[in-house]
């Protein structure tokens, strides 16, 4: 059965909502087998499928390529897709209209967009023209030069005021749910506790509604990066290692191709061409 938006008010509170990042075809087919609530085709992409330190080159073009791609492959899951950097910081106008594309050109169900008060005219301007938000606080990776680097936020108590704060905002303007990122699992716990929305996790301890992780992170395909809050489930990186090798040593040994991979013609046939040339 396909997935819809009311699969996360259905759940707060009751049972977890879960989460992950896809970025292609193939793996989408994969996770739409599984029994994951929603598929975020984050701008992670940048770091994960381009191999950049940041997210900020990502663009809308980006997303929209990638949210194609999932879509056809993860035909029953609920798809949100990020907005990347500055394509809904400039103007309420600017954020529909890139959020509108994004809509209508790649199938994504629903956006999420990173910042509070800063960026509440922008996030009600969706709401109004009747695109799901899904808000996003704590350590938002568009901010990084901001922030010094990639750093828990919220440990203040001035800092952890206003994610509160803002959080209430964005339920206020009517996100349907906000992805808290690397605050302390505490003050994760009291947010989700004082929002009638779910709260999603990635770094934010156990307490929220429900996690989202980076599919590269959770199924060790991204090897030379793994922060603190990272579990790696499955080693598919390993796997793709010696599945490459046992290749390689197969070409060598001429066991690949063997007669299963092989297409035939008749002898006959072979001996006429010989003659030929
Ligand atoms: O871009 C992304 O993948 C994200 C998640 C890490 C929440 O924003």
């Amino acid at each position: 059965m396909k997935n819809s938006i009311n699969i996360f008010s259905e759940k707060k509170s009751k049972e977890k909502i879960s989460m992950v990042t896809c970025y292609d075809y193939s793996t989408a087919v994969l996770l739409n087998d599984t029994d994951i609530d929603s598929i975020l085709v984050g701008d992670s992409l940048g770091m994960a499928f381009q191999g950049n330190d940041d997210t900020l080159s990502v663009t809308i073009d980006d997303i929209i390529y990638h949210t194609k791609a999932v879509k056809k492959g993860a035909k029953d899951k609920f798809i949100v897709s990020d907005m990347p950097f500055l394509s809904f910081q400039i103007s309420p106008e600017e954020t529909v209209k890139n959020a509108g594309r994004l809509i209508k050109e790649s199938g994504a169900e629903a956006v999420k967009v990173e910042g509070g008060v800063e960026i509440i005219d922008e996030i009600k301007a969706l709401v109004r023209a009747k695109i799901p938000v899904m808000g996003h606080l704590g350590l938002t990776p568009q901010s990084v030069n901001v922030f010094g680097g990639f750093k828990v936020q919220g440990r203040s108590l001035d800092n952890a005021r206003k994610i509160i704060k803002d959080a209430l905002l964005l339920q206020e303007a009517g996100a349907f749910a906000i992805t808290l990122e690397c605050i302390p699992e505490k003050l994760a716990k009291l947010i989700t506790e004082k929002l009638e929305i779910p709260t999603i996790g990635i770094g934010s301890g156990k307490h929220t509604d429900g996690q989202v992780l980076v599919i590269t992170d959770l199924i060790g395909v991204c090897q030379n990066f793994k922060p603190k809050f990272v579990k790696q489930f499955v080693n598919v990186g390993e796997s793709i290692k010696i599945g490459v090798s046992s290749y390689i040593e197969e070409i060598n040994n001429l066991k690949f191709p063997g007669e299963s991979n092989v297409f035939s013609i008749s002898d006959d046939t072979i001996e006429i061409l010989k003659g030929e040339f």
